[in-house]
């Protein structure tokens, strides 16, 4: 079986992709190849930051791997949080970055916003990017206890409920990353 590296820890993300490919590829975490550095996330944008990293992989270990950047981009927002989504409000506390970005959008009519992941993959010489998207509206006040992030206050189009209030299994068929890696396994699965 082939090998590819996830440039993650995170095991949710590893479970999904391993689920995903099956038996086509084994898929290793960064812990499993010994890799403790916290890579370099200097990019201005997703497509940067994803590139960076998979090729920090490839460059330091000569193996194949890929990996992702995500965030939400809010319209009114020029496209903020974007790539500082994870520290918008100064920190990794997600009630401050949602606070934050409650804060610059009140009174504010329209609140389109989308999650967006990119996927950088390398094969040898070879890079190729995989996007992925969901569009959909900020709401004004919290709602669910499900998921992680922003998905407290974000409706995807087409549904009467934030990313929180529903079960992991339907918001993985619809959201950014589901998008975006099941284009990377179609095209795994057809080389
Ligand atoms: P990552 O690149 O997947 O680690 O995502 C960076 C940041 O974007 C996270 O720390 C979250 O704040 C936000 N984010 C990415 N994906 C999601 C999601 O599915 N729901 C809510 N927030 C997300």
């Amino acid at each position: 079986m082939q090998q590819l590296v996830f440039a993650t820890n995170n095991e949710h993300k590893l479970a999904e992709v391993q689920a995903m490919v099956k038996d086509l590829f084994s898929i290793r975490s960064l812990s499993d190849i010994q890799c403790n550095v916290d890579i370099p996330e200097t990019a201005d944008t997703f497509e940067g930051n994803a590139s960076l990293k998979s090729e920090y992989i490839q460059s330091h270990y000569g193996l194949n791997c890929f990996a992702d950047d995500s965030g939400l981009e809010v319209a009114v927002l020029n496209g903020e949080p974007g790539v500082y989504s994870a520290r918008y409000g100064g920190s990794r506390d997600m009630e401050k970055n949602i606070d934050l970005l409650l804060s610059k959008l009140v009174g504010e009519t329209n609140r389109k916003a989308q999650f967006r992941t990119v996927i950088s993959l390398r094969l040898e010489a070879e890079e190729h990017l995989f996007e992925g998207l969901v569009k959909g509206t900020i709401v004004s006040e919290r709602s669910g206890a499900g998921g992680f992030g922003y998905d407290p206050i974000f409706i995807p189009d087409g549904y009467a409920k934030t990313f929180a209030e529903m079960s992991s299994q339907e918001k993985n068929q619809i959201s950014h990353r589901a998008v975006a890696i099941q284009k990377l396994v179609t095209f795994l699965k057809n080389r």
